[in-house]
Parts: structure tokens; sequence; C-alpha cells
């Protein structure tokens, strides 16, 4: 198992106290999508999603890497080969915990981008539309996150990855989410095993060779420790 490629969600930073999406309280029970997670949300009312994003922030700032983070950092510390993480989460859990091997698909909240000119910059605790980008001084500024109807970022290189991959692990993701719940198919089409760590079945948990339900602070750390010790 010399290459290992992570894809995780939202279930691996819900034991530091930052919500889900999906589940019972979820955010998008609280806010409709459409509002705070399109363009066109954001065109209609840039002060609500930057406000929306100010507090996702906040929460971020607030939150600590749990267990499944630390246990992540270990494996790319110890495991003979490649680690990739390729998370759907924009916060920064898994660098906190020391993990240096994160592509962050769907952006980072802690980063801000300016529509105009494409720089990015890290982001204030407080964003507002009229912020002028430091680079060209428009007013276009936008947190660096990716929006439904937009292209996740390192597509082509996370594909070429999944080919590559002898295992595919899931973490903590519904699979309701394309591009990412495309890939557990890709990296088995190219020959990877595959790995859900879940809360409880995903939506495209039949698609994985093996799956384990459970608290993510638990299975992650255990998983790794097994994978380690087999490495001996
Ligand atoms: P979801 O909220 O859709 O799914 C979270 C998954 O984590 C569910 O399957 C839960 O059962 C599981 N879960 C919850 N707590 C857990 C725990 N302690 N341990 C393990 N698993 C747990 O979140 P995502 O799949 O991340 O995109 O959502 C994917 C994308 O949809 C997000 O990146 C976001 C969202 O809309 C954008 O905003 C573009």
């Amino acid at each position: 198992m010399r290459n290992i490629v992570i894809l995780n969600g939202a279930g691996i930073s819900a034991e530091s106290g930052l919500g889900t999406f999906r589940d019972q309280d979820g955010l998008w029970t609280k806010y409709d999508l459409e509002e705070v997670a399109t363009p066109q949300g954001f065109a209609r009312n840039p002060t609500l999603v930057q406000g929306f994003y100010n507090a996702r922030r906040a929460n971020c700032r607030g939150a600590s890497p749990n267990a499944a983070h630390t246990a992540l950092a270990r494996l790319e510390t110890e495991h003979p080969g490649e680690i990739l993480v390729v998370t759907q989460n924009i916060d920064d859990l898994h660098e906190r915990a020391g993990s240096r091997a994160v592509w962050h698909m769907h952006g980072e909240i802690l980063r801000a981008l300016c529509a105009a000119c494409g720089h990015r910059w890290d982001a204030p605790d407080e964003m507002a539309p009229d912020d002028p980008c430091p680079a060209c001084g428009a007013a276009s500024t936008r947190p660096d996150v990716v929006w439904f109807g937009e292209v996740p970022y390192l597509m082509e290189e996370i594909c070429y990855r999944l080919t590559q991959a002898d295992l595919f692990v899931s973490i903590g993701t519904s699979g309701n989410v394309y591009p990412a719940a495309g890939f557990v198919e890709l990296a088995r089409g190219a020959g990877a095993a595959t790995l859900e760590l879940n809360l409880e079945p995903s939506d495209t948990a039949s698609a994985f060779a093996e799956t384990r339900q459970g608290k993510a602070s638990q299975l992650v750390p255990d998983w790794v420790a097994g994978l380690l010790a087999r490495a001996d």
C-alpha cells in the first residue's frame, strides 16, 4: 500500500465542533445553499454571503484538530510511501495537526480571492464585499472557496493521483457532491483497494470494497495504527 489517497469531508471535523452540511442540524438545514454557496447568491447579496463565511472563519479559528486529523499527520510522517489528503473541507485543521500534503479541492476559508485579477491572500477575520484587492485595487474580493456551479481546484492533478493510488480511503463524507463522490469509482477502476470510514454508510458505500462505521476520532487512529503495524 505505498500510495494512499485520502478524501475527506465535514465528518472528519465534526468532533472539532465544526458542523457538517447534511446531518440533522447540518448547515444546509439552516441556510439556503443557493443563497450562500453559489456565484448567483453572491451576486444577489454579497453582504449575506460574506457574513456566512465570516462566521465560518471565526468557527474555524476557534476549533482545534481532533484525533482523526492527528492520526493522518502521523500517517504522513511514518508511512514509508506517499500520503495525499484531498479535502473538501475549507478549514485548516489538517495543517494545524501537522499534515503537509493537503489539497483543498473546495478552497480555504482563511484565504481571500480577487474575482477581478485572481490574486489570493490571507483573509482578515471579517471580509466585506467592498474590500479592495491588495494587488489590483478592485472591490471584487470573495472568500477563496469553491461554490456550487464552480469547478473544484486541482481536479486534473487529483484524478491523476487517484489513478496511481494503491489505496483510496474516504473519511467523513456523505458522497452527495460530485466530483468528489466519483473518486472511489475512478480509483477502484484503476486498481486501488478502497475503504470508507464514516459514521454511517454514505451514498456511495456500495462502491467501496470495505466500509467501517463509527466516529472519525476512533476509526481513523485505529486504521492508521493497524496500517503502520502491518508496515513494520
Ligand atoms: P456532509 O454533511 O454531506 O456529510 C458528512 C458525513 O460525515 C455524513 O455522511 C455523516 O454521517 C458523517 N459524519 C458525521 N459526523 C461524523 C464523525 N464524527 N465521524 C465520521 N463521520 C461523521 O458533508 P460533506 O460530505 O463534506 O461543498 O459535503 C460535501 C460538500 O458539500 C462540502 O464540501 C460542501 C457541501 O455543500 C461546498 O460548499 C461546495
